[in-house]
């Protein structure tokens, strides 16, 4: 692992159940985030109560800011932000935490892609050129994104998929810092298996928080 990890700029976009509890995770682990949502008055009242750490900015400050960023908002949202931001985004790391996914009116949701489609694929034929994309943070639920960080003795995987080995290594400290082990499961093509019904998601076939050696088995026997 690198050293960068405190000096990574990240900026946490959209401050709904992921969205904050992936600021949640990340001061817990001493690492300083930037938080921005459209009402400015929701990103300082979260970055208060989080405190020194969390850095309550507008959305356009914060991109540029940011090395990271991680639009924590619903998948057809995250293709207008691409658009929108575009400027603003060339050359950063964005972070895709996205399940393309709606009710379907019987309780229970469904897919609104393709079925052999993934959001990571998808918006990574969006994003500025000479930006890279991960897909990380969005495998388990927000509960169990907030319950399972830093378990002991034993820490829970976080999968991600992305295709740049820089990013890996920001990605890989920033799972890290937020109380989890890092997994990374291959390029961003293989962003279906930890989507929403994938065989890697916490409500796909995954069924729950894995440990590590609980996942490096589960893929054995993939
Ligand atoms: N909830 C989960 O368990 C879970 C798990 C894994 C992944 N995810 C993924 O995480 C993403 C967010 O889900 P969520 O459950 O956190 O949703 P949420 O609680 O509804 O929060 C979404 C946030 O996005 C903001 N937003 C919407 N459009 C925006 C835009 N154009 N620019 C900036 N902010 C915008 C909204 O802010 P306003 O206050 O301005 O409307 C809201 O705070 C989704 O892609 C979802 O698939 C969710």
């Amino acid at each position: 692992m690198n050293t960068i990890s405190k000096n990574t700029k990240v900026a946490i976009i959209g401050l709904g159940n992921i969205g904050e509890a992936i600021a949640v995770n990340l001061t817990k682990g001493n690492h300083p985030v930037i938080v921005a949502a459209r009402d400015f008055e929701k990103a300082k009242s979260l970055s208060d109560k989080l405190g020194n750490l969390a850095d309550a900015k507008e959305i356009t400050d914060a991109i540029k800011e940011a090395d990271v960023v991680i639009p924590a908002i619903y998948f057809d949202k995250i293709k207008e932000f691409l658009q929108l931001y575009s400027n603003e985004l060339q050359g950063k790391v964005i972070v895709d935490v996205s399940n393309p996914i709606a009710p379907d009116g019987n309780g229970g949701f469904k897919k609104i892609i393709n079925e052999n489609d993934s959001a990571g694929k998808i918006l990574s034929e969006l994003i500025p050129s000479n930006s890279r994309i991960v897909k990380a943070f969005g495998t388990l639920g927000a509960g169990s994104l907030l319950s399972e960080a830093f378990s002991e003795p034993n820490r829970k995987v976080l999968f991600y998929a992305s295709d740049s080995t820089n990013s890996n290594n920001i990605i890989e400290e920033l799972i890290a810092s937020s109380g989890f082990e890092p997994f990374h499961i291959g390029g961003v093509d293989q962003s279906i298996r930890i989507e929403v019904f994938g065989d890697l998601h916490e409500f796909g076939n995954l069924g729950k928080p894995v440990t590590l050696d609980e996942a490096k088995s589960k893929i054995a026997k993939s």
